[in-house]
């Protein structure tokens, strides 16, 4: 068995209230349907939050979850990554809002941007800087508030996304502990960048009024293409992660993939080889929650006793940028 250096021991989630079905579209005057929206990416409804649903109090109410299992305290803390793709401000980063939030005094706190990905990129760190000695706690969050970042008019997009955060407590594996971060694999390619990217606003093209009129500041994809590559990524994430954890796929008790849509979901079982009843699908009920999903669907598991103690989880991502990856923990 692969020695392992650090296990997640709590994981929490923080959503909105408000639910914005598929049928409420029409409010907004928005022609699509729920049975277009079902067929074509099996989501019903998504949470969208308020004005002060912020990330940070997203992030903030899962990231107390997850202490609260793990039973660590806000001053416990080494390190808090939080990956967003949706930060409340340009600077400083989400993470130091959290770190003032919860009182985590002694913690280093920085945002990670890998899109989709971001939470398994986020995870791969923690355990690197606890393997390299330098911490022993981290909180890891995904905290995503896609509501302000997608075009309201645009009704190829706007459907697909939610609000939302997930997070974890990884701490520092005891001597011979069998639970644990098993593998994990990230990737990128930047040459795929314009398929899915908010083209204005950042310091290349800074927010003018003519920008904001054009609304190219929000949210822009070229979804055929990135359901490709979304399927074809995936699913080198997942062969990656099995082949550095030395497992086959019927060592894996459940798969969590990136909630985007279900068709990505049931092609990236098929070539994992890994059954449908194997498979975690919450996509119906929040959306695509970009790097939160993973982190929120994993606190759902756990607490419905889908998995528990001794359960292999593989997880696998693919988001903006492009970027992919993949890890396989056992709890
Ligand atoms: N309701 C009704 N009709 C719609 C809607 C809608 N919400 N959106 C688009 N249409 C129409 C289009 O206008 C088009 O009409 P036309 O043929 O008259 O021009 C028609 O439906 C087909 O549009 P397509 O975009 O070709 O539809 P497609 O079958 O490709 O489905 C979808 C679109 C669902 C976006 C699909 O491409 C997809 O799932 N892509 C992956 C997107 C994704 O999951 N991205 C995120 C993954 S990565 C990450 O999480 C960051």
């Amino acid at each position: 068995m692969i020695p392992t250096v650090a296990r997640i021991t709590g994981t929490g989630r923080g959503l909105p209230s408000r639910i914005f079905t598929n049928d409420d579209f029409a409010s907004i005057g928005i022609e699509t349907s729920d049975e277009w929206i079902m067929e074509r990416t099996g989501i019903h409804e998504r949470r969208i939050g308020s004005e002060t649903e912020t990330t940070c109090w997203m992030a903030a109410a899962a990231a107390r979850g997850a202490m609260a299992k793990a039973g660590v305290t806000a001053g416990e803390i080494d390190t808090i990554i939080l990956s967003t793709a949706t930060p409340d401000r340009l600077l400083p980063a989400t993470a130091v809002d959290l770190q003032a939030e919860l009182g985590a005094t002694r913690a280093a706190a920085f945002d990670v941007s890998a899109a989709c990905s971001g939470w398994l990129y986020a995870i791969t760190i923690a355990e690197g800087m606890i393997a390299s000695g330098a911490i022993d706690t981290a909180l890891v969050v995904g905290a995503e508030k896609m509501s302000a970042i997608i075009d309201w008019t645009d009704r190829s997009t706007c459907v697909l996304f939610g609000d939302g955060a997930g997070a974890v407590i990884v701490q520092r594996n005891k001597a011979g502990e069998k639970a644990g971060i098993l593998s994990t694999f990230m990737r990128s390619d930047g040459c795929l960048a314009n398929l899915l990217y908010r083209p204005d606003g950042g310091a290349a093209h800074p927010m003018t009024k003519e920008i904001v009129e054009n609304r190219t500041h929000l949210v822009k994809m070229a979804g055929r293409e990135v359901f490709k590559h979304a399927v074809r990524e995936m699913s080198e994430a997942a062969d990656r992660a099995l082949d550095s954890a030395k497992l086959r796929s019927a060592d894996i008790d459940l798969l969590i993939p990136h909630q985007a849509n279900t068709r990505i979901i049931e092609a990236t079982a098929k070539h994992a080889s890994i059954p449908m009843s194997k498979v975690y699908v919450n996509v119906d009920r929040f959306g695509n929650t970009s790097s939160a999903s993973i982190p929120i669907a994993l606190d759902e598991v756990i607490e419905k006793k889908i998995v528990g103690p001794g359960s292999t989880v593989m997880m696998v991502a693919f988001g903006a940028g492009f970027t992919w990856a993949s890890a396989i923990i056992r709890l």
